[in-house]
């Protein structure tokens, strides 16, 4: 059984009526985090940039909007809820990215969110990336961090450690994210900068938002699959009724490098 072959047929994939819906509560969640880490890195409108995994467009939407005389490619292996329309310097490309490739240094900057740590090949791919930038251009890395679940809120310990192990036990790595900085630095991008943003389950939207609308996409999938224990089930629903239950669930981590410049030529 294939839960989280997400992209294809698991808990994830776009054949869901209601992933659309959660895509878009993941980016009212981070897009705010997105922005202020790629605004940092002062995109000039002849960028020509990357956005790999593109999800429902929010992120290629906002470089096309700040890049309107560059080239914005959302790639994703499933592009259908992106607009090719929306805006001038869009591109759309239906390509899986662990297999196919853009030739070297073909970007100014390229952004990932949400996508790798369910990619067993997401070391191999933070490297194909970052060949993909040119000297100087901009690598940057969003991926959530589950953080230990001992200490978690009763109510939310089952539902979170649930996921986690159903994920896991499918090539998710929900860990990963605590090594993209290492990773930048191995492969040599510099001036690395990481932000670390709370994602506080209880507390409202818009995380409350996307966490309930999470696992009222998975719980069906998993009944009917036969994934967890009855028991589980029960809990897991309760914790979606259960409003008392408030706790720091996870980090989201954005991390960002560039790509080392040659060194100037000398007389
Ligand atoms: C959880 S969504 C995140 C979407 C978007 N990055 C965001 O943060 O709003 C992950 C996206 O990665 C895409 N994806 C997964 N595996 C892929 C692959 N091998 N190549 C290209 N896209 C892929 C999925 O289709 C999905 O749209």
């Amino acid at each position: 059984m294939t839960l989280t072959d997400a992209y294809s047929n698991g808990i994830l994939s776009k054949e869901i009526p209601t992933e659309l819906g959660r895509l878009q509560a993941l980016e009212r969640m981070l897009d705010p985090v997105a922005h202020e880490a790629l605004d940092s890195l002062c995109p000039a409108p002849d960028w020509e940039c990357l956005d790999m995994g593109a999800g429902a467009g929010s992120i290629a939407y906002w470089l096309a909007e700040r890049c309107p005389s560059g080239r914005v490619v959302a790639a994703d292996i499933d592009p259908r809820h992106i607009d090719a329309e929306r805006a001038a310097p869009l591109e759309v490309a239906a390509m899986d990215l662990t297999v196919e490739d853009f030739p070297g240094n073909s970007f100014d900057l390229v952004h990932t969110r949400a996508m790798l740590a369910h990619l067993p090949q997401r070391d191999e791919l933070v490297r194909k990336a970052a060949s993909w930038v040119r000297p100087g251009g901009h690598l940057v890395v969003g991926e959530f961090y589950i953080l230990p679940l001992d200490d978690a809120h009763p109510a939310l310990r089952t539902g979170v450690r649930t996921l986690a192990q159903l994920m896991g036990g499918q090539g998710t790595d929900v860990y990963w994210a605590r090594r993209i900085p290492a990773l930048l630095k191995e492969i040599g991008l510099t001036g690395i900068q990481v932000r670390l943003t709370p994602l506080t389950i209880g507390i409202g939207d818009p995380v409350d938002e996307f966490w309930r609308r999470s696992f009222e996409q998975y719980l069906p999938i998993l009944r009917r699959r036969g994934a967890v224990s009855r028991a589980t089930l029960d809990e897991l629903t309760k914790m979606l009724d259960d409003s008392s239950a408030a706790d720091l669930c996870w980090f989201f981590v954005t991390a960002s490098g560039r790509a080392p410049e040659p060194p100037a030529a000398t007389s």
